[in-house]
């Protein structure tokens, strides 16, 4: 390996923001820019490398130490616990895990409730708290269908603006845990590449409190 740092962005209007945030904090690479279908991008000047992985990949690409540090939402750190240091929260990302259901469901408590997520940990550690029976059906995306073709009662999943669920005729019932990107660091770079990551967070946690 050489002495660039490997950085993991997710692809994306998040990716772009946490880009700038990164070039604010002196870690530039101008080749992103560029209108391409590259994945990886580098400034041998500031000893950057960057490339755009699937949002949902980024903790993977960190864990195994593909990427020395990446920027991840807490809804896949919360998903799927990866080995890795969380250094930062940057504050951009910004949304909700909730719960939602049809307008006119009402919850018997004595059945068990059907859940429809993406984030099936998140939803059993939550109703598992609350001491209720679920049954978890996963799915891999337009989760709001569920309710509406009677496949589950309630679904799990993140809210942003709240425009999805609203266009779809469900309510957000409960809000199970507030999401943010954050900046996140392989546990063995951070030892062997400290000084540059360390830079780096302390850079941007001063930028974010301006
Ligand atoms: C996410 C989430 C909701 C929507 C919420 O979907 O699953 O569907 O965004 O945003 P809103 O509150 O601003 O409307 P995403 O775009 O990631 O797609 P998918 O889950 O259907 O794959």
């Amino acid at each position: 390996m050489d002495n660039m740092l490997n950085i993991a962005l997710p692809k994306g209007r998040l990716g772009e923001k946490a880009y700038a945030l990164f070039e604010r904090s002196g870690f530039e690479c101008p080749s992103i820019k560029e209108n391409n279908r590259k994945l990886i991008f580098e400034n041998e000047d500031c000893g950057v490398r960057y490339f755009w992985v699937k949002p949902s990949d980024v903790s993977i690409y960190v864990e195994r130490g593909a990427a020395d540090i990446g920027v991840v939402g807490k809804d896949i750190l919360l998903e799927y616990e990866p080995d890795v240091y969380e250094l930062l929260d940057l504050r951009m990302g910004k949304c909700r895990m909730a719960v939602a259901a049809k307008k006119d469901f009402h919850d018997d408590r004595r059945r068990t409730l059907t859940v429809a997520t993406k984030f099936s940990h998140i939803a059993q550690t939550y109703y598992a708290a609350l001491g209720r029976d679920i049954d978890i059906i996963h799915l891999n995306g337009s989760i709001e269908l569920a309710p509406i073709l009677g496949l589950s009662d309630v679904i799990v999943d993140i809210v942003e603006t709240g425009t999805t669920l609203k266009e779809n005729d469900l309510l957000p019932m409960e809000t199970i845990v507030p999401i943010s990107a954050r900046l996140i660091a392989n546990k063995a770079a951070f030892k062997f590449k400290n000084a540059q990551i360390e830079t780096i967070a302390k850079r941007m946690q001063a930028l974010l409190e301006e």
